[in-house]
């Protein structure tokens, strides 16, 4: 797919609804009693994988025009699957799946497309191990396809290396199993969408610190569910709204959870023209609608318990940072080398393709902007936050960019380059 320089991007645009919160969704809704409606749910392949595992595994879910319907089997209701759940590339659907599939009373085989199986899982296996489930990667590995037998589980207090909501969710799910409380403390907080929405269910976190903890067993009930805009596909709209001159865009209804709102601190450290009107709350999650005006731009340092609020935003910045004046860094960011491709290496090696100044380095790299880029060919990698990075890059760098396996945008927003259009005009 190619991309040319825009003239101002103007108007009003709604993006899709949050991934993670449309997995927890799922998840919770077939792990209560009775019916959760979700609306504004994410269509994307991930979120759809998370739809077909729980259907394999007993859960009746209604894909609606209007809404998902899950009809919730409790706790203690899911049933073996006659097959192999499949993934995907959604990493949050594997590693969250793997804390549920350890309590259960059957055993269960999960696998996912090529990405999915080169990305850890050791970091799931040692804890759930440690809770007396047997976990297995079948190629010895420590990657997917993963045999799960599900087991009796023991309340733990697990301290994790890395500041991972897939990684902590995964051990307060299968705490829902345990004999005992179970908590997790992690070296900065990663997002909280599963403590919110397992309250909101009616089960008990509670989170001090960096630590949450959970009390097992208790009775989800279905409830209804709103997700707002996914705050992670707002952020191509604020990036291309910052560095396309004379641009102004409405983005409606964006989750601002805290913990996943590092890009709107970045940003404005930059010297972006950010303003926040609307402010609400849903479902125990705060929204607004971000209006964005193009801005100069200036390089700043992006690391610390920065990093997990917007690790996902992070290839989009480093785009960012080469349209801002001065030195960019980003460190202690080495997550990003395990994310759906190795996100380092591949937002250097595109970058520097297009002309920019930039180097790696073992966390993260540095960005020397302002220099302007040029139009080449992107190697995604199949990865859809690098697709979607580089369509925005090339509206404000001079010749044409052609992205490859440009569709794989639809893991996570089907209708982004019709949405990117739509304010072109
Ligand atoms: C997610 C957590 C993050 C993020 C991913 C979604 C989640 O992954 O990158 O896109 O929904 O919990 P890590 O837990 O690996 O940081």
């Amino acid at each position: 797919m190619e991309f040319t320089k825009t003239k101002a991007l103007k108007g009003e645009i709604t993006v899709p609804g949050d991934k993670s919160i449309s997995h927890r969704a799922v998840m919770f809704g077939a792990l209560s009693l009775g019916t959760t409606e979700v609306r504004n749910f994410l269509q994307g392949a991930d979120c759809l994988s998370t739809i077909s595992c729980f259907k394999k595994l007993g859960v009746d879910i209604e894909n609606t025009p209007d809404c998902i319907r899950i009809h919730g089997k409790g706790l203690h209701g899911l049933t073996a699957p006659a097959d192999t759940l499949d993934t995907g590339n959604s990493g949050t659907t594997t590693r969250m799946i793997s804390g549920i599939l350890s309590g259960q009373s059957f055993e269960s085989i999960l696998n996912g497309d090529e990405s999915i199986q080169k990305r850890p899982m050791k970091r799931i296996i040692d804890p759930l191990s440690m809770m007396g489930a047997e976990l297995i990667s079948i190629r010895d590995n420590g990657c997917a396809p993963l045999r799960i037998i599900g087991k009796h589980l023991h309340g733990i207090h697990y301290t994790s290396p890395v500041a991972s909501a897939q990684v902590k969710s995964a051990v307060l799910l299968a705490g829902l199993y345990a004999d005992t409380p179970t908590s997790v403390t992690e070296p900065f907080v990663s997002r909280n969408h599963s403590e919110i929405m397992l309250n909101y269910f009616g089960g008990n976190v509670t989170c001090k610190g960096t630590t949450a903890t959970i009390l097992p067993n208790p009775v989800l009930k279905g409830q209804s569910v709103s997700v707002p805009g996914d705050i992670s596909s707002a952020a191509y709209f604020i990036a291309a709204g910052l560095i396309v001159p004379g641009s102004e865009i409405l983005i409606k209804n964006v989750g601002i959870n805290p913990t996943r709102d590092g890009l709107l601190h970045v940003c404005r450290e930059m010297g972006a023209d950010l303003t926040l009107l609307n402010e609400n709350c849903d479902n125990g999650e705060p929204t607004a609608d971000i209006l964005v005006r193009h801005s100069s731009l200036k390089g700043i340092t992006v690391g610390g318990s920065m990093i997990p609020t917007l690790i996902d935003e992070l290839p989009v910045v480093a785009v960012l940072a080469c349209f801002a004046k001065g030195t960019t860094v980003i460190k202690d960011a080495q997550e990003l080398k395990v994310k759906e491709s190795n996100r380092i290496d591949v937002m250097v090696n595109n970058l520097a393709s297009m002309g920019a100044d930039i180097q790696a380095t073992e966390d993260g790299m540095v960005i020397k902007g302002g220099t302007g880029l040029h139009g080449s060919i992107i190697k995604s990698h199949k990865d859809h936050r690098i697709a979607m990075s580089f369509a925005i890059a090339a509206l404000a760098s001079s010749g044409t960019t052609h992205i490859e396996d440009a569709d794989c945008v639809n893991i996570s927003y089907p209708g982004f380059y019709q949405d990117l259009a739509r304010l072109n005009n």
